[in-house]
């Protein structure tokens, strides 16, 4: 008898048919909304395998849920903070993500969302749409330089790292914290490793790209806001709990920095009610960081990978930790 797997998302049939040969496939039939949470729990009893996006929460009520017979739950994010990871290795049931696939294409992101920041493009599109632009003016829409300027990277994992390479062709000079220190990269890339304090008072961008964690859990609040220089941009492409938004906004309206781009937020969707649609000094981007066809096709692909091999019984080449 095949192997149950149930997919929280539709996906194109391209992409997931090698799963259909070996295992009984259920496919959540939306593509654009996301499943109810009552029917997440009553579609994945008994199955064997769990393919889900990052809007999925995987608690213990879905562990549960599945029963006895679950034996994988495989992320199509690298992002691993819509799991509850203990709940699931205590009963034995590997976790796996889908890394190294949108290193590239988030970093793209992520230095487009710099570069939109700081030159105010979104906010010159909408100037010239709305038939605002009357004439070339010399302080019409000036924004921030890039080159040159220091950037500050919070987190120089994968993505950090893609993001120093990119500032290279902008000169700028790149400082970064992490928990552990990345001589490799330092000498390739000509990075300093500096206190997480001084890389806020010092650095022309902020750029997070921690993991969602509890330690990571509003790590810029008020405090670390105010050491930031008044010049400064601060770029968020981890999740919204690494940022408190209301201090934020907060700093953001009183111009104690000059302005963020952000692509992740506390609550996703963010409402276009949301106190920072309010806000011109911001640009808002909706969790886009991996968003190119070929990069969600290999990520869904890594995804498979994970789940095909643990349900062969066989280690998934990645299993979250
Ligand atoms: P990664 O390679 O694991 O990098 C994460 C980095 O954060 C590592 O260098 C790690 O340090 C550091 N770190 C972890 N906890 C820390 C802490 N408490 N304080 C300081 N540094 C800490 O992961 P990645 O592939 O680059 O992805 C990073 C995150 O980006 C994902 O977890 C996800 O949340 C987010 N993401 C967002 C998008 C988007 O669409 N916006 C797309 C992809 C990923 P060590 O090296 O010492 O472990
Ligand atoms: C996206 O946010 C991911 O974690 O892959």
């Amino acid at each position: 008898m095949k192997k149950k797997v149930f997919i929280t998302r539709r996906l194109p049939e391209e992409w997931i048919h090698s799963l259909r040969d070996e295992f009984e496939v259920d496919m959540y039939e939306q593509e654009e909304h996301p499943i109810t949470r009552a029917e997440l729990l009553s579609r994945v009893e008994g199955v064997h395998g769990i393919l889900c996006l990052l809007t999925e929460s995987m608690d213990s009520s879905v562990i549960e849920a599945a029963g006895d017979n679950l034996q994988v739950i495989s992320n199509v994010a690298v992002g691993w903070d819509n799991i509850d990871i203990s709940a699931a290795t205590q009963k034995g049931i590997f976790v796996t993500n889908t890394p190294d696939v949108l290193t590239e294409t988030t970093a793209d992101l992520l230095f487009a969302l710099l570069l939109a920041t700081a030159r105010r493009l979104p906010e010159a599109e909408r100037y010239l749409r709305t038939g605002a632009w009357k004439s070339w003016s010399p302080l019409q829409l000036t924004g921030l330089d890039v080159y040159g300027k220091r950037l500050g990277i919070v987190g120089l994992g994968r993505i950090g790292a893609a993001v120093a390479k990119r500032a290279g062709g902008f000169s700028m000079d790149v400082v970064y914290s992490s928990r552990s220190v990345k001589g490799e990269l330092e000498r390739e890339l000509g990075l300093c490793r500096v206190e997480f304090t001084e890389l806020l008072q010092t650095s022309d961008f902020v750029v997070l790209t921690v993991p969602g964690t509890r330690d990571t859990a509003a790590m810029i609040g008020a405090g670390e806001l105010a050491l930031m220089k008044p010049t400064s941009i601060l770029i968020n492409g981890a999740r919204g709990s690494v940022v408190d938004e209301s201090a934020l906004i907060d700093a953001l309206k009183h111009r104690r920095i000059y302005a963020a781009g952000l692509d992740v937020f506390t609550h996703e969707p963010l409402s276009p009610r949301h106190p920072l649609c309010e806000l011109d000094n911001v640009v808002l981007l909706p969790h886009i960081g991996s968003a190119s066809v070929e990069t969600r096709r290999r990520m869904a692909g890594r995804a498979i990978e994970n789940l095909t091999a643990a349900l062969r019984g066989e280690q998934p080449p990645h299993v979250v930790r």
